[in-house]
């Protein structure tokens, strides 16, 4: 396996790599691999001949006030989990490296980013539109593994593939989770013993709302107010949405489509911003 921080050597591989007819997979990670990202690889590495994880904590998407600076890193660790998983390239960038002196180009995608996350961040699909847009033009591969957990994340890229004639496969991976339900997050690090169990009750929240269709609710109304009544219960949660829309759209449905909505919530367990969502 090959670390690499210059764009231009990545390139160098990548051309060779092309040259023997061999096809590519992108892992977007911004570091501090869990299960997560390695079921992404793993998911790559069935799909396509070579994996390319990189590696890059990603400063334009986070707000002036969120945690960039404290995210957390591991490069070691991670670079061993990738070699370990069998990928054969991790990029690994300097900010300049990515954002040249000067930098002024965004991409901004204005309709499926715009609520959910969009609303409570502003600013970050943009950042996350503009790093996967780089990063795509960087590698050109044929496709790019993303987990569910980042339900609008997705739908965003689908997007920009589309809307911007992208030849690159949107490839998803199921939200690893922790045998208690708990979605796999790197920011699952910030989380005291305590928040780690009270947030237990994201997931069973989220549960209880697609058994109530299972079992025959159909009023998407009172589906959502269950599932804020499951989360509100927990003193240390703060709901900022809990929302069923459209898993293209990202906008909230009057009907639940199986395999085409999702349920999807962000909370503040204290200090620490979590989501996650489940297909019904
Ligand atoms: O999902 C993430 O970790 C990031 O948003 C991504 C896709 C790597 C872009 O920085």
């Amino acid at each position: 396996m090959k670390s690499i921080e210059s764009i231009a050597e990545l390139q160098l591989i990548i051309k060779e790599y092309r040259s023997e007819g061999k096809s590519i997979g992108l892992v977007p990670t911004m570091g501090f691999l869990h299960e997560g990202h390695l079921s992404l690889i793993d998911l790559a590495k069935k799909k396509s001949d070579i994996v390319i994880v990189s590696n890059f904590v990603n400063q334009l998407q986070f707000s002036p006030n969120e945690d960039f600076k404290v995210y957390p890193r591991d490069l070691i660790q991670d670079l061993k989990l990738c070699q370990e998983r069998g990928a054969d390239i991790v990029f690994t960038p300097q900010h300049g490296e990515i954002y040249p002196k000067g930098f002024s180009t965004y991409i901004n995608e204005e309709k499926v980013s715009t609520d959910m996350c969009g609303i409570s961040r502003p600013g970050h699909f943009r950042g996350v539109t503009t790093i996967v847009l780089k990063l795509l033009n960087i590698v050109q591969p044929d496709y790019i593994i993303l987990g569910q957990k980042d339900a609008q994340q997705i739908a965003v890229v689908r997007r920009i593939l589309i809307d911007l004639h992208i030849n690159t496969e949107v490839i998803v991976g199921p939200t690893i989770r922790e045998e208690d339900g708990i979605a796999k997050s790197s920011r699952n690090n910030y989380l005291s013993e305590v928040q780690r169990r009270d947030a237990r009750a994201i997931y069973k929240a989220l549960l209880t709302g697609k058994k109530m269709f299972d079992d025959g609710t159909r009023n998407v109304d009172r589906i959502m107010a269950e599932v804020i009544h499951v989360l509100t219960e927990v003193r240390r949660i703060r709901v900022i949405y809990v929302t069923i829309v459209n898993i293209d759209t990202m906008k909230p449905v009057k009907e639940i489509v199986p395999e085409k909505t999702i349920i999807a919530t962000a909370v503040w367990m204290e200090e620490v911003r979590l989501i996650d969502n489940i297909i019904f």
